[in-house]
């Protein structure tokens, strides 16, 4: 331990002697069709492609300062012939200016800032997010760029998509796990199926939003849905109905919900929308065992709301189904029986007013004459 220590020290003073003599003498060199003036990425290497390369903070944490040279010239940005410099503008030769954080997060919380310069539209969308807010907020370990893309070693995000989650799972493990198991996550992590949403598809990616900063993002959530449920092509690949949604937007619940958004669309609503019943981020197909609108489940979850529902109680509401001559056909006849009866009713009845004032206004007439 002692021993390596030692070595990890005596290499990077090594690379200091050597590299200052370089440095003495600042080249202009030309990086990827910009002039920079600075440092080439070997020099910088020569002290930094050393691993277990260390030194330590203000506040005692270590701050691990090795830089591959393969893994960054694998990246996105050494394929691209992004120089160290390029980034580090603050760097162009050694002794470094000070460190310009106490601790390891404050470090990363100053550092990520680099990445505006080129990404500027990137950085601007993430100043809305709730991450920021909860920055804003004190919450350090709220994500910014390096959390979520690394630093040396960035690839192109959407290689594999499967990939994606897993950018998330480092700080929300639990919602992981459950998403995972989920009918969108088993698909999209186990067999990469580009249909199902990943979290950024629901959430958004820089200006990512979530209910505890969004007020309405609850009440809107049945729209995320929409997106894919509401499609009806994409469905039909599944089997699955699109009605699910124009019969939502019909119920009672959904009508509820519905006019509420347009009036007061920053409140919450005790009417649910899709994931209440459904769940969020662990919703299975409807006939999973697991699933909390399986018939044996579906009782605890109307409950949440309606305490005193009895065995009976989801039989009350028709789901999602459109009465049918198969699918609750005694509240299709009885709805075809009031269709037919209602006009019937109402057009004899008007016949019937209509004959009699004729007759009392002929008899009038007749009376006079
Ligand atoms: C002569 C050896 C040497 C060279 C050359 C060198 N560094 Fe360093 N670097 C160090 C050492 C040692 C540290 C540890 C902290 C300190 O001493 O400043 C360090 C720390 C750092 C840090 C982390 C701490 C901080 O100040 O943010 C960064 C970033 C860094 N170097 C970037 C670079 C870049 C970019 C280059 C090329 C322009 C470069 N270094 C060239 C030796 C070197
Ligand atoms: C795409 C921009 C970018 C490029 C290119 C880049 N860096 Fe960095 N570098 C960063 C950022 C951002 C950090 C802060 C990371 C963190 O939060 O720990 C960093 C941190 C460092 C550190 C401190 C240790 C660490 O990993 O946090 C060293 C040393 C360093 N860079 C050296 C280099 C060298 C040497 C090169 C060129 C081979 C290079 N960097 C290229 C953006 C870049
Ligand atoms: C000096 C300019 C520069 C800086 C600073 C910079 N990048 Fe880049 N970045 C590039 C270039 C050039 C590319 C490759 C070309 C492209 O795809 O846009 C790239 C590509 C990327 C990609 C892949 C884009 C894609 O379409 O697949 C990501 C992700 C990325 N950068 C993130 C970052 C992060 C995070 C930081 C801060 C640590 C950063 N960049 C700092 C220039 C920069
Ligand atoms: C919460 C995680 C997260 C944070 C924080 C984040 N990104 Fe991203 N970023 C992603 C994801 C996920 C994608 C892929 C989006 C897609 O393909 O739909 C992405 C895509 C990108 C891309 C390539 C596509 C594009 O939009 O150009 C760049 C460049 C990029 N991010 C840069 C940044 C920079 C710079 C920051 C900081 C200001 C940042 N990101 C912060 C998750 C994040
Ligand atoms: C199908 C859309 C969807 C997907 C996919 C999704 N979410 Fe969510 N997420 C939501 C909705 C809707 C809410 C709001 C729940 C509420 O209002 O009760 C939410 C809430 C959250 C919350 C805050 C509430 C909590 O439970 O802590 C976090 C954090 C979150 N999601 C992260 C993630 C992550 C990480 C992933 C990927 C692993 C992900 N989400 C995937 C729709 C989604
Ligand atoms: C570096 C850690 C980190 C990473 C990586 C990260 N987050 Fe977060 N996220 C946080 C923290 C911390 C909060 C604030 C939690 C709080 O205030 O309760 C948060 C909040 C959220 C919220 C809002 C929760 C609410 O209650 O409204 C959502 C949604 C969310 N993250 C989604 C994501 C997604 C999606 C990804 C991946 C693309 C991701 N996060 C990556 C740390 C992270
Ligand atoms: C990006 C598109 C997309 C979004 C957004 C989306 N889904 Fe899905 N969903 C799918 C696909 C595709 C399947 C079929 C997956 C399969 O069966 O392999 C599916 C399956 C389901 C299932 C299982 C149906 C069955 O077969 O029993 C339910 C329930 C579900 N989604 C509810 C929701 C809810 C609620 C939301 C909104 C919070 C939502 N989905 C958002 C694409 C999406
Ligand atoms: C998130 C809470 C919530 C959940 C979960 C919920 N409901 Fe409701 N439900 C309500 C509210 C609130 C009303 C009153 C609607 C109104 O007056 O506009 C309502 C009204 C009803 C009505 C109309 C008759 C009445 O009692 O007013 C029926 C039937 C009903 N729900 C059935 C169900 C069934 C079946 C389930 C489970 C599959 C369920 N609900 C789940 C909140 C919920
Ligand atoms: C009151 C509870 C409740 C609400 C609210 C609700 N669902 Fe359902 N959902 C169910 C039940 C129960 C089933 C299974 C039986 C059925 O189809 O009615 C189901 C079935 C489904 C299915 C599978 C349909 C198929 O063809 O296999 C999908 C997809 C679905 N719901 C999506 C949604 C979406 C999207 C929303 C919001 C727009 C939503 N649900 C709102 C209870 C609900």
């Amino acid at each position: 331990m002692e021993e390596s220590l030692k070595q990890s020290r005596i290499i990077p003073i090594l690379g200091i002697i050597i590299t200052t003599i370089v440095l003495m003498t600042p080249l202009d060199i030309t990086l990827a069709g910009e002039e920079v003036p600075g440092v080439a990425d070997e020099t910088c290497l020569s002290c930094h492609d050393f691993p277990g390369m260390r030194t330590t903070l203000a506040s005692g944490e270590v701050l691990y300062t090795a830089v591959d040279s393969v893994t960054h010239a694998t990246s996105v940005h050494g394929r691209a012939g992004t120089a160290c410099v390029q980034c580090h503008t603050d760097i162009d030769g050694y002794p470094h200016r000070e460190i310009p954080a106490a601790t390891r997060r404050e470090y990363t919380l100053v550092m990520y800032k680099l990445c505006e310069r080129c990404h500027h539209s990137n950085y601007e969308a993430t100043m809305d997010s709730t991450h920021q807010k909860s920055l804003a907020e004190g919450n350090k370990e709220a994500a910014v760029c390096t959390d979520c893309h690394g630093v040396h070693n960035i690839q192109e995000p959407e290689t594999p998509r499967s990939n994606k989650p897993k950018m998330c799972a480092r700080c929300h493990s639990a919602i992981f796990t459950a998403y995972e198991s989920s009918v969108h996550g088993a698909d999209l992590i186990g067999e990469g199926n580009p249909d199902v949403p990943t979290c950024t598809d629901c959430h958004g990616v820089h200006n990512l939003q979530g209910p505890s900063t969004a007020e309405s993002f609850h009440l809107f959530s049945p729209e995320i849905c929409a997106e894919c449920h509401a499609d009806k092509e994409l469905m039909e690949r599944y089997g699955i109905s699109t009605q699910v949604f124009d019969t939502y937007i019909a119920d009672f619940h959904g009508t509820t919900v519905v006019l509420f958004e347009k009036i007061a669309p920053d409140q919450e609503t005790n009417k649910p929308v899709c994931i209440d019943c459904h769940g969020v981020h662990d919703m299975r197909q409807v006939d999973d065992p697991e699933s909390y609108v399986m018939k044996k489940n579906l009782l605890g979850t109307c409950k949440k709301c309606h305490p005193d529902a009895t065995v009976n109680f989801p039989t009350s509401w028709l789901g999602h189904y459109k009465p049918s001559p198969t699918e609750a056909p005694l509240v299709y006849f009885v709805d075809l029986f009031y269709k037919i009866i209602t006009p019937v009713t109402i057009g004899g009845m008007v016949v019937f007013i209509g004959a009699d004032v004729a007759q009392k206004v002929s008899k009038k007439r007749g009376g006079r004459k």
